[in-house]
């Protein structure tokens, strides 16, 4: 008579237990935040995960009664690496989105899996033009290049700049820069006398900026992805370049703002255009920058960082207005939001789930003893140029 009491006591609290669990489960939202936590672009991964967690802790980790949980990835900066724990993500945890993807091939890999499990994937930091083609289920929060370079070949020719080398990191990213700077320059009357391409993993700029320095251009155009920046700007400066009058110009992901200070003198005066600076000077930036600083030891957020804090922000509305439902009807509510953003106004176009913002001129400036990237012109709402072709 104990024992069978002893047996059903048990098996009921299995039976809670079990169901305590499902509950539980079903109670949770999972965000599976995939990043180069390491390698030579760990510092995207570093931004773009303090960022998250830093949106997380301001507005708590409960949405629409589901409790959010982030589990970060390193991919190394690997695509089949992203790819396989984007399918163990998706199999196994069961997260209702993917997110993070610090370089363009590690999103493209991607794609084929949320298509084929209907998952909404969040790209927070890759930016060529065509990564939101290659699934129906992509938004993007970052940027692209397209519509970083556009502004930068507006604003040289009128600043005494006619003659342009251009040189990008062989891929993605760089070829549209390449690109859309070179189209945009020609049809400002600028004349671009030589394109390079240097090899996106561990790049040697030298005999590229040699060459820079025997064709004697107004200014070299530049893209390299976040965290380059340093290496290619002390080469510069090491090579002469600056001496002999050769301007620097490009996208603002050569004057990293979580870098530039380390970068010295040199970055003086270089004029770029870009979505974000950490010197943006609006209410919001600033408790943005201050809040992210105060939270990781001082580090200034750069616009890797703004691109996972928007995410965050875009999934956050989602599950507000779906009330916790996932797949389509998630990804649908993430389309056409519109916020203020720490880069300024923000808008996720919902024909394209692309990102449309403001893009900003910036100078290279010294203030309080330190460098800036201070925004001296805005051009309004960009669209990517980069999706009328
Ligand atoms: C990409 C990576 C970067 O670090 C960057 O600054 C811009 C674009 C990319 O791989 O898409």
């Amino acid at each position: 008579m104990q024992k069978r009491f002893f047996l059903r006591t048990v098996a009921l609290a299995a039976l809670c237990g079990a169901s305590g669990l499902s509950l539980a489960q079903d109670n949770a939202f999972k965000i599976g935040l995939i990043l180069p936590m390491t390698g030579p672009f760990a510092s995207t991964g570093k931004q773009i995960e303090a960022a998250a967690r830093l949106y997380m802790a301001q507005n708590g980790n409960t949405v629409a009664g589901k409790k959010v949980e982030l589990i970060v990835k390193d991919d190394t900066g690997t695509p089949d690496v992203t790819k396989r724990l984007a399918q163990e993500l998706v199999v196994n945890d069961k997260v209702g989105v993917l997110a993070g993807f610090g370089l363009t091939p590690l999103a493209l890999a991607t794609a084929p899996i949320a298509t084929q499990s209907k998952t909404p994937l969040v790209v927070m930091a890759a930016a060529t033009s065509s990564i939101t083609e290659a699934s129906p289920f992509i938004i993007r929060t970052s940027f692209t290049l397209p519509q970083a370079a556009v502004g930068i070949a507006d604003w040289a020719p009128k600043n005494g700049i006619k003659k342009v080398v251009t040189l990008v990191s062989d891929y993605g990213p760089g070829i549209d820069a390449e690109k859309f700077f070179k189209d945009r320059f020609l049809f400002n009357g600028g004349q671009v006398v030589e394109s390079l391409r240097v090899p996106l993993r561990n790049p040697d700029f030298a005999p590229f900026l040699q060459k820079v320095r025997d064709a004697k251009p107004d200014a070299v155009f530049t893209f390299v992805p976040s965290g380059a920046g340093a290496a290619l700007m002390k080469q510069f400066s090491e090579r002469g370049l600056d001496k002999a009058g050769i301007k620097l110009i490009g996208t603002g992901d050569v004057t990293d703002d979580d870098i530039l200070n380390s970068m010295g003198d040199v970055a003086m005066g270089v004029v770029t255009s870009h979505h974000y600076s950490t010197a943006h000077n609006t209410p919001t930036n600033r408790k943005f920058v201050d809040a992210f600083m105060k939270a990781n030891n001082n580090l200034r957020p750069n616009f890797m960082a703004v691109g996972g804090y928007d995410g965050m922000h875009v999934i956050y509305e989602a599950l507000k207005k779906t009330r916790g439902a996932g797949g389509e009807a998630l990804l649908n509510a993430m389309k056409g939001q519109i916020f203020e953003s720490p880069r300024g106004p923000m808008f996720i176009d919902a024909q394209t789930r692309d990102v449309v913002h403001n893009i900003y001129i910036r100078r290279v400036e010294k203030k309080d003893g330190q460098l800036w990237n201070v925004e001296f012109d805005t051009i309004k709402d960009v669209k990517d140029p980069g999706k009328a072709r």
